[in-house]
C-alpha cells in the first residue's frame, strides 16, 4: 500500500492541464475491438486505462502509448478468454460484454470491480441484453452471455445509468434492426462514446429527450478519435481555487460543467472562461446545500472532492445516485472534521481540519482527502493513494507545480 505525507498550509495557485476524460477513454478504448485500427489522443495515463489496454492485450490486440496517444490494433484479435483478475479490477470491463458480443457468439466474463460506494447491480445492462436477443446466464461470480443474432429492441431504463447506456449501445451497434433505449443517461462521457461510434460509421441518434436511437451497420471503419477533456478532474481541480484564492485550468470544456460552476459560484467563486482556460478565482466563501443528480445535475463524482471546501463555510451533500458514498467523511472527521452522516447526505459544521493519518477508501474520496491534507494543519498521511491513481493522472505532479508540500 503506498501511502504520501502531505504538509498543509502552503499556499496554492497557479496553472494545471486537465487530461482526457477516464469515463470516456475506457469505454472508447474497449469499443476499439469493433475496427482494426483506431488512434485515440489525449488518452488520461491512469491505471485503469492501462488495465483496460492489457486486458485487450490478452485476448490478441496489440497497443503502442505514447504523449497520451494510443493506437490499438485488434486485427490480431483471436481469443474470448478474457483475464478475469483485471476484469474484477476495474468498473470499466464491463462494457467487454457489449462489445465482444458483436464479436464473438459467447462470452465469460467476472463481475466488474470498481470503487466501493454503494450497490453498484449491472441488472439493466442485462435485462437490456435480453431484450436485443442476447442470453444471458449468471453464475456465482461469473455471467455468461451468447448470441445467435442481436435483433435490437426496445428498452426502457428504470433509472438513468452511463454504463447500461453505454453497454446497450455497443450491443446495438451492428444488430439487425433498430434498438431504441428510453430514459438513457446524457452524460457527456455518454456522448464522446456516441461521436466515436458515429465517426467509425455506426447510426446512433438522440430521437427525443434521452432517448436514444441505434440503426444496426454491417461495418465499423478504422478511426482517429480525441476524447474529451475530463470535467470531473476539472472540477476537482476547481476546487483548489475556492481552498485557496485562484487557480487557471487548461483543456476544459465548461459546456459540459454548468452545475460545477453553479456551484462554485454560489460558493463565492468568481468564474471566467476563455479559449478553453477556465479560470476560478475565490470572493468569499458562502455556506452551500449541494444535490447530486444525473447530468446535467450536479455530478456524483464531485461531490467528494466539494466537501472539503464545506468544511470550510458548512453545508449538507445529498447524494441522489450512490447509497454509500461518504465514507471519506469518517476520514475527513479524524482530521477534526464535524460531518454528521445519514443515509443518502452529510451535514457539514465549519472546522479548522487537523493533519493526521488517513485511508483512501476510492477515488474521489480519496482526492478528498488529498485535498483536506493541503488545508489542514500539520502533517497528513494518506494512506493508499493507489485508488487516487486509478482515475486521477499525474495528480502528485500537478499538485506539486501547483505549490503543495507533498513528500
Ligand atoms: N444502477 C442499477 N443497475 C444497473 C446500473 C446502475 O441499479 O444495472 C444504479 C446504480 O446503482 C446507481 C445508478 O443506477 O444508483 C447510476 O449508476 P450508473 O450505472 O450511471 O453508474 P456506473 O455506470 O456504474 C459511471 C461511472 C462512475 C459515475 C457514475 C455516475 C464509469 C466507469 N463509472 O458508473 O464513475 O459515478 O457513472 O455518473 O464510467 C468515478 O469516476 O469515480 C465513478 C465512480
Amino acid at each position: 500500500m503506498k501511502s504520501l505525507k502531505i504538509i498543509g498550509g502552503n499556499h496554492l495557485s497557479g496553472d494545471v492541464i486537465i487530461d482526457g476524460a477516464k469515463n470516456s477513454a475506457l469505454p472508447i478504448i474497449a469499443a476499439s475491438l469493433l475496427c482494426e485500427e483506431s488512434v485515440l489522443s489525449n488518452i488520461p495515463n491512469i491505471t485503469d486505462v492501462l488495465k483496460m489496454l492489457d486486458i485487450l492485450k490478452i485476448i490478441g490486440c496489440e497497443y503502442k502509448i505514447k504523449n497520451k496517444k494510443v493506437i490499438i490494433n485488434s486485427s490480431g484479435l483471436k481469443s474470448n478468454v478474457l483475464d478475469n483478475s483485471l476484469i474484477s479490477d476495474i468498473r470499466g470491463s464491463y462494457y467487454l460484454m457489449g462489445v465482444l458480443i458483436n464479436i464473438f457468439d459467447s462470452l465469460t466474463i467476472n463481475y466488474p470491480g470498481g470503487c466501493k460506494i454503494g450497490d453498484r447491480p449491472i441488472n439493466f445492462h442485462l435485462d437490456g441484453f435480453k431484450q436485443l436477443g442476447i442470453e444471458v446466464k449468471e453464475e456465482e461470480n461469473q455471467i455468461q452471455i451468447s448470441k445467435k443474432e442481436i435483433l435490437g429492441g426496445k428498452i426502457t431504463l428504470p433509472k438513468s445509468s452511463v454504463g447500461a447506456t453505454i453497454n446497450l449501445i455497443f450491443a446495438s451497434v451492428k444488430c439487425k434492426g433498430v434498438t431504441v433505449i428510453e430514459n438513457a443517461s446524457i452524460e457527456p462521457e455518454v456522448e464522446d462514446v456516441i461521436s466515436f461510434l458515429n465517426l467509425m460509421g455506426a447510426k446512433i441518434s438522440w430521437i427525443d429527450n434521452k432517448v436514444v436511437e441505434i440503426r444496426g451497420v454491417t461495418k465499423l471503419n478504422n478511426v482517429e478519435f480525441k476524447i474529451k477533456p475530463d470535467r470531473i478532474e476539472a472540477g476537482t481541480y476547481a476546487v483548489i481555487g475556492a481552498l485557496f484564492g485562484e487557480v487557471r485550468l487548461f483543456n476544459v470544456n465548461i459546456h459540459d460543467m454548468k452545475s460545477t460552476l453553479n456551484v462554485l459560484e454560489e460558493l463565492g467563486c468568481e468564474i471566467s472562461y476563455n479559449d478553453n482556460i477556465l479560470k476560478i478565482k475565490r470572493k468569499e466563501l458562502k455556506k452551500v446545500d449541494i444535490v447530486t443528480n444525473p447530468y446535467p445535475g450536479f455530478p456524483t463524482d464531485l461531490q467528494q472532492p466539494f466537501t472539503v471546501v464545506l468544511t470550510k463555510v458548512g453545508g449538507s451533500v445529498t447524494d441522489n445516485i450512490f447509497n454509500n458514498r461518504f465514507s471519506n467523511c469518517l476520514e475527513i472527521n479524524k482530521m477534526n472534521g464535524d460531518i454528521a452522516i445519514s443515509d443518502d447526505s452529510i451535514s457539514i459544521k465549519p472546522t479548522k481540519l487537523k493533519g493526521t493519518k488517513v485511508k483512501a477508501n476510492n477515488l474521489r474520496g480519496g482526492m478528498s482527502l488529498v485535498l483536506a491534507g493541503l488545508i489542514a494543519e500539520g502533517e497528513t498521511t494518506v494512506e493508499n493513494i493507489e485508488i487516487i491513481e486509478r482515475g486521477y493522472p499525474n495528480f502528485i505532479n500537478k499538485l506539486l507545480k501547483l505549490g503543495a508540500k507533498i513528500i
